[in-house]
């Protein structure tokens, strides 16, 4: 009898050190955990940022969807989908030239913010041939010192926010943003464009505007159509 007993409480003992050792490995294994290109990438652009106190990206934590600034996606397969790279001193010269073709390869972005930097000038290519980030929803570049026309915004298919406010962008608003067709905010507010109020054409259909457009302090004429 006694010798059961022995037994049984052993017995338990293992079990419930079996099931201590599982929760254990539950815990470790942290919900967000990247896939090793999507790794590798973060990596890559948290280097390419170096020059800039990015003391927030405790990059030596090896899961970077615990750094800040980055959301993830949630479930087994978690993916990079925001950045927040707001008022980081950000100006892209020379020595971030990495910088804008890591993050096109970035390609479950969604959200992305560049607000309140020094960025005064971004690769063309970023515009036209960024075709990882066909899938962006939002993007912030306001309170920047973007110059220049407009540009060709033919590599973000899927914007639906988009806020270039507070730059120096100058001269007219043609075609460029023409292939926005999902665009339902547009800020374009506090830039030195001139000419018409831009039009777009969304599903065939010449439109001036759909949710939210704002075009505050420049210099349009003409009224809404
Ligand atoms: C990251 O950078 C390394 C070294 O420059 C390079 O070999 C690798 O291809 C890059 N990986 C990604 C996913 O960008
Ligand atoms: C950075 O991450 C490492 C590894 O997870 C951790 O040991 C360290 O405490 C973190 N540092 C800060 C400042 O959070
Ligand atoms: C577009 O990007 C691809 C891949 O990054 C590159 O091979 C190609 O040369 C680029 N084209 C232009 C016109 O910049
Ligand atoms: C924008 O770029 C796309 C792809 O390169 C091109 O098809 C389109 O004609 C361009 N639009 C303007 C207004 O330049
Ligand atoms: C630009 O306009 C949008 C839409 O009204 C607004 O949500 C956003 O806050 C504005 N941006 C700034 C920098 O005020």
């Amino acid at each position: 009898m006694e010798r059961y007993a022995h037994l049984f409480i052993s017995f338990s003992l293992l079990f419930s050190f079996l099931n201590y050792s599982l929760f254990v490995d539950k815990s470790m294994a942290s919900p967000f955990q990247l896939n090793h290109d999507q790794l590798n990438i973060m990596v890559n652009l948290s280097k390419s940022l170096s020059p800039y106190s990015m003391s927030e990206w405790n990059t030596s934590d090896p899961n970077p969807c615990l750094w800040e600034r980055v959301t993830c996606s949630a479930g087994p397969s978690t993916v990079v989908t925001g950045l927040s790279l707001s008022y980081l001193g950000l100006s892209t010269g020379a020595d971030v030239s990495d910088f804008f073709s890591i993050l096109c390869r970035l390609d479950t972005l969604q959200y992305l913010d560049f607000s309140l930097n020094n960025i005064a000038t971004i690769p063309d290519s970023f515009f036209s041939n960024c075709t990882g980030l066909s899938g962006l929803k939002s993007l912030d570049l306001s309170f920047n010192y973007f110059g220049g026309p407009v540009r060709n915004f033919s590599s973000f298919a899927s914007l639906e926010t988009l806020d270039l406010s507070h730059n120096l962008l100058e001269g007219a608003v043609g075609t460029q943003l023409s292939s926005l067709s999902k665009l339902k905010s547009l800020n374009l507010s506090s830039n030195l464009l001139m000419g018409t109020i831009p039009t777009f054409v969304i599903d065939g259909r010449r439109v001036a505007v759909f949710e939210e457009l704002v075009l505050s302090y420049n210099q349009f004429t003409g009224t809404i159509p």
